[in-house]
């Protein structure tokens, strides 16, 4: 059987179960690619934890250039999160001819354009579906099963911690800052929770959806952000009393003319599905001119359900490898321009 060899940089929470679904589902994976995945290097500045698995001999290192120039390496998984080391690594990846996997929301949004022109120009993947919604397909969902639609908007729940907060606020009347210990604490939250909390993650999710559905460039900039962080459990009561829950909402719409694009607390009917989405569970509904509106739903954060979506992007860029290399991963989904060009 064919093998296709894995490298990971960072075996933090998501690495490390990338590196335990690697392992552990190596049959199902390798039944379904025909061919097998092998975990070959991971690096990581802590390589002495215990991190629940044992690795073979000499696949632990702590240079990530020992992954980045392994010559039999064909897929990186850039796990470390964070921006300048993380885009330096997945640049000299691209360079060396390497395929990408990132679930690196915040990168993508702040140098997503440059990564993606890059790997078009060197003729690689650059996969980010763990980038929005933890376990949930939202990226493949649009770029791939929607294909046939003009998206109209976009909108979702798409923060796992804010949603836990919000969630324990709401059911156990916790405080703000016990309910993000405890995010903290399951490994949810970001390693600076004021991304999580002030909205910035979720409008880097949400410049990556924006571009994917509307076939613009990611545009960061111009998205409206509010976090939760001046919401109170009053608020939340007195909008129950009349019949709301409050979420942190990604909202992107599309008229025909231009995009808008916004992250804030909104009040939702309690009888709207997105209102009973609870804890770190994330939902997006997808309105298409075909498909009228569509809801995935999933865990959108942690260790397995994000590992679990890092593996659907290792398998398609592995099936392109297997198939001898014709790059089934697009870069964006297209060019908006372009299909105005063509309606003119
Ligand atoms: N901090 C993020 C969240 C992790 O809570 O949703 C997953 O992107």
């Amino acid at each position: 059987m064919k093998q296709i060899h894995i490298g990971i940089i960072g075996l933090g929470t998501v690495g490390t179960g990338v590196a335990r679904l690697l392992v552990e589902n190596s049959d199902v994976i390798s039944a379904r690619l025909g061919a097998e995945l092998v975990f070959k290097k991971g690096a990581d500045l802590d390589i002495a934890r215990d991190r629940g698995m044992n690795f073979a001999p000499g696949v632990l290192t702590t240079d990530p250039y020992e992954v980045i120039n392994d010559p039999e390496i064909d897929i990186v998984l850039e796990m470390i999160g964070g921006i300048d080391l993380a885009r330096q690594f997945i640049c000299r990846c691209i360079e060396t001819g390497k395929h990408v996997v990132t679930a690196n929301k915040a990168l993508l949004a702040s140098h997503g354009n440059q990564l993606f022109r890059l790997a078009a120009e060197k003729g690689v993947a650059l996969a980010y579906e763990a980038s929005v919604g933890g376990c949930m397909p939202i990226i493949k969902t649009i770029r791939e099963s929607l294909v046939g639609n003009r998206i109209q908007a976009v909108t979702g729940i798409l923060n796992g911690t804010c949603n836990y907060i919000l969630t324990r606020i709401t059911r156990e009347g916790m405080s703000f800052e016990q309910a993000l210990d405890l995010a903290k604490a399951e490994g949810y939250a970001e390693a600076d929770p004021s991304l999580d909390v002030d909205g910035f993650d979720t409008a880097h999710k949400l410049a990556v959806l924006s571009a994917i559905a509307f076939g613009m460039e990611i545009n960061y900039d111009d998205i409206h952000i509010e976090g939760i962080s001046e919401i109170t459990p009053m608020d939340i009561e007195f909008a129950a009393q009349c019949g709301y829950a409050i979420k942190l909402l990604a909202i992107t719409k599309f008229d025909g003319q231009s995009v808008e694009a916004r992250v804030h607390p909104t009040m939702i009917p309690l009888e709207d599905m997105l209102s009973n989405v609870s804890g770190t569970m994330n939902a997006v509904t997808v309105s298409g001119d075909a498909v009228g509106d569509m809801i995935l739903y999933g865990h959108g954060a942690g260790m397995m359900p994000t590992a679990s979506a890092v593996i659907s992007d290792v398998v398609d860029i592995a099936r392109s490898i297997v198939a001898g290399g014709a790059m089934r991963v697009p870069v964006l989904s297209f060019r908006m321009e372009q299909i105005r060009k063509m309606a003119v």
